[in-house]
């Protein structure tokens, strides 16, 4: 098979202010592909999985197909790295094929206990062999090197049905707290989302404990998937992906949320008084975040840059789906907040662009492909709107901005309906923005609010920062070209 590479000349703004002329190898397949985001070499990918830190490595699983761009019977993906930003491909850890996983390994964690990294997962099994369930119960895989791993012989460890009723049962996540391993997993009662928890001391034997969040009357959606529980200063967080939350204004505009509710936990008897629930993010993709705590103590998070039921553009490329980049997660008067992983910096190449600008009307800047891009003004009183405009000169790609008459910053993409959340007084804004080659993840005044969306244009974009309003502003952008 032959492949040709297009070589074509083009003039382009750089981030120097020249007009440059550049050498372009422009491999029409591979526009899309991410320069330092998670995905499958090729396939289908979707939740991250068994999110760990083994041996002196990190370690990410995640949901993959590797024969098709669509879900089908999903293995488990496997990807190490000594920094959380440069990763390396292992062999798939999991492939479906036993009697208890036929249908699909599905999403869990992975825990270490003594010289083993040890996969809890979800084996799917339908009777009609599509990707939906008749059943799914809890597997066990292990690994002395955390690079091959067996499935525990005597699976499932947790058969289905639940014992405490219900259909869907799936995505276990797995903890130690004193002498106890916990098991905490979504499940659907009926018409309720919820989730439910288990307890073992040998990791092979659980016993059922009980609900440990739900919501009830159905409110709070019928099927919370991918659950995380952890504790964060003196409180505890749950993190889950609801399904059948009904879009309510600016609220729960993608097909599925995850979001998270702040409570006081008693291991003793299992209760959890939580408050709302919210929203963790506000663009088009983002699914399913699973945590772990590094060895210096840092919660960090991880989702998947993906929404079930979009369109993924990049599948004529032979791929689908990735991660986001590592987040730290902080609590700061119950509300969480999402810093981009401190290692990013490790990514920064070269600074591409330092000065202070003064922004009245629309400021061009310059055509990036994947950068870290800092943006940092005092609003004036008199301003309604500030922001970005990515444009690849066949048109916008994406219009990131504040707008000040109803107090929202938005994302707007021009396909669907903008994506947006509102704030209250502000007075500095400060973004912190990741752009890869089909990717933007904003992080507004150090992660108060964060916005993920897969954008796609045909070339690098040029990026322009724009205001209305009668006021001038005064901006401070720095740009860094990342691996
Ligand atoms: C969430 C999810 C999980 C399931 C997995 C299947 O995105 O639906 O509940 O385990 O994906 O790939």
């Amino acid at each position: 098979q032959f492949q040709f590479i297009l070589i074509f000349i083009s003039l382009k703004k750089n981030c120097f202010g020249n007009e440059e002329i550049v050498t372009l190898a422009n491999d029409e397949n591979l526009k899309y592909r991410l320069h330092y985001h998670i995905m499958a070499s090729s396939g289908w990918m979707n939740d991250p999985n068994g999110f760990s830190f083994f041996n002196g490595d990190y370690h990410i699983f995640y949901q993959h197909n590797p024969y098709e761009v669509t879900p089908g019977n999903v293995h488990w993906g496997h990807v190490k790295s000594k920094d959380l930003v440069h990763w390396k491909y292992l062999p798939n850890a999991l492939t479906p094929g036993e009697p208890y996983d036929r249908n699909g390994c599905f999403s869990g964690t992975a825990i270490v206990d003594g010289n083993n990294l040890i996969l809890f997962y979800t084996g799917n099994v339908d009777e009609n062999n599509s990707t939906n369930y008749s059943s799914q119960n809890q597997n066990m895989a292990l690994s002395g090197d955390g690079v091959k791993f067996e499935k525990f012989s005597r699976n499932p460890i947790i058969p289905f049905p639940p014992e405490d009723g219900g259909s869907a049962f799936r995505d276990p996540k797995v903890w130690k707290h004193e002498d106890n391993w916990y098991l905490l997993m979504g499940n659907q009662a009926k018409e309720n989302g919820r989730v439910v928890l288990y307890e073992s001391k040998d990791l092979k034997n659980w016993n059922y404990i009980g609900v440990l969040a739900s919501s009830w009357n159905g409110s709070l959606g019928y099927m919370w998937e991918c659950p995380d529980f952890f504790k964060l200063n003196e409180s505890y967080v749950l993190i889950f992906s609801p399904q059948g939350l009904e879009r309510d204004g600016d609220k729960y505009a993608n097909l599925y949320q995850t979001g998270y509710v702040v409570g006081g936990y008693c291991y003793e008897y299992n209760h959890f008084s939580y408050g709302h629930f919210t929203e963790m993010d506000f663009g088009h993709d983002f699914y399913a975040m699973q945590t772990m705590e590094t060895p210096d103590k840092r919660r960090v998070g991880v989702a998947w840059m993906g929404m079930w039921e979009s369109n993924f553009p990049e599948s004529e490329e032979g791929w689908a789906g990735a991660l986001t980049i590592p987040r730290e997660l902080y609590l700061e008067e119950g509300k969480l907040i999402q810093k981009p992983i401190r290692e990013t910096k490790l990514l920064r190449k070269s600074l591409l662009f330092s000065k202070l600008i003064t922004v009245n009307g629309m400021e061009e800047i310059c055509e990036l492909k994947a950068a870290e891009i800092d943006i940092d003004t005092k609003l004036c009183a008199d301003i309604d709107e500030f922001g970005f405009v990515l444009d690849d000169q066949e048109g916008l790609v994406v219009k990131f901005y504040l707008n000040e008459t109803d107090k929202t910053f938005n994302l707007d993409r021009g396909d669907e309906d903008p994506r947006k959340t509102g704030f209250e007084e502000l007075l500095y804004l400060k973004m912190q923005i990741f752009l890869d080659a089909s990717s933007l993840e904003v992080f507004l005044n150090d992660g108060e609010i964060t916005f993920t969306s897969r954008i796609y244009p045909n070339q690098s974009p040029l990026l322009s920062i724009f205001s209305r309003g009668s006021c001038a502003l005064d901006v401070d952008v720095k740009i860094f070209e990342l691996e």
